[in-house]
């Protein structure tokens, strides 16, 4: 795909957003080149994802500011749904979905590793919305995940007066799980994406299912849900032989689902 690198390892598939002379800008053509790679993943081999920036400097600066710039309000509508979709897409793909974000995380980028489930960073990246500074409100989700996943007060900064941060200030608000020297990111990325690999399929996929659809209901709901989710592992393969090698004191075979 022109704009959209993927490239699968085993049980583990790489997605590089590819447009490096913009620092990885989301115009269209970006967003429907990712649209159509997220459709084309195998579920039935991959088990883990990993959204990354091609070059050194940015994972993704954000929608393209140049094709925003004369739309109207029915195509401005129109293009935040566009992103706004394949987001969602990806933040309820079955598979876990890590971002390695390696350099500049702006508006739609930052948006974009919000959508996944899990952040890393490399020591140079910088998250931020400068949407309302350029006449605009975010647009791909950004009022809604960063509040859920950082303290109101400081998503309502970070949105309000544009306040950028630097990966140290996102690790220590929780929203990325850790930071790495810029050519230790990826190996960190390929080592946990590989962890979870490793572990049964199912019962990874229904533990997503589980804390993203649980989050949006009542604690009774939700915990009901878990149980449905938690009964849907037994009698599988690898549950079976999960269990079996621990009362048998071995390893387990590789999970095959
Ligand atoms: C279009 C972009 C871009 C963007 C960078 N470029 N970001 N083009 N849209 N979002 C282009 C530049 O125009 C330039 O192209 C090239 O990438 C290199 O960028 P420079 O600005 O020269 O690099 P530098 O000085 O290092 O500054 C890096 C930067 C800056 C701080 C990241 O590029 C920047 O502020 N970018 C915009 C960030 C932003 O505001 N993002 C939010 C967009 S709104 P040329 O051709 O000159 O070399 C958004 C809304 C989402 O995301 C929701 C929509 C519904």
């Amino acid at each position: 795909m022109g704009f959209v690198k993927y490239e699968p390892q085993g049980a583990v598939a790489v997605i590089t957003i590819d447009r490096e002379k913009a620092l990885n800008a989301l115009n269209s053509e970006v967003l429907e080149d990712l649209d159509k790679v997220i459709d084309g993943v195998d579920l039935d081999t991959i088990r883990c994802l990993i959204i990354t920036g091609a070059g050194q400097k940015s994972f993704v600066a954000g929608a393209d500011i140049g094709e925003m710039s004369s739309l109207t309000q029915a195509e401005g509508e129109a293009f935040g749904k566009k992103g706004n979709d394949i987001f969602r897409k990806i933040e309820t793909l079955p598979i876990p979905v890590i971002a390695a974000v390696n350099g500049f995380a702006l508006g739609g980028g930052c948006e974009l590793s919000m959508s996944c489930d899990i952040r890393l960073a490399s020591e140079n990246a910088t998250f931020g919305q400068p949407e309302v500074g350029l006449g605009i409100t975010a647009g791909f989700g950004g009022t809604q995940r960063l509040a859920r996943l950082i303290p109101t007060g400081k998503a309502k900064e970070m949105l309000y007066a544009c306040t950028n941060i630097k990966a140290a200030d996102a690790l220590s608000w929780g929203l990325v799980n850790a930071v790495y020297p810029a050519d230790e990111l990826m190996p960190a990325a390929l080592k946990l994406a590989g962890k979870i690999a490793n572990n049964a399929p199912i019962a990874v996929r229904n533990t997503k299912k589980a804390i993203n659809d649980g989050l949006e209901m009542g604690m009774d709901d939700a915990i009901a849900f878990e149980a449905k989710q938690f009964g849907g592992c037994f009698e599988s393969a690898d549950q079976k032989e999960g269990m079996a090698a621990f009362l048998e004191k071995r390893k387990h075979e590789p999970f095959q689902n």
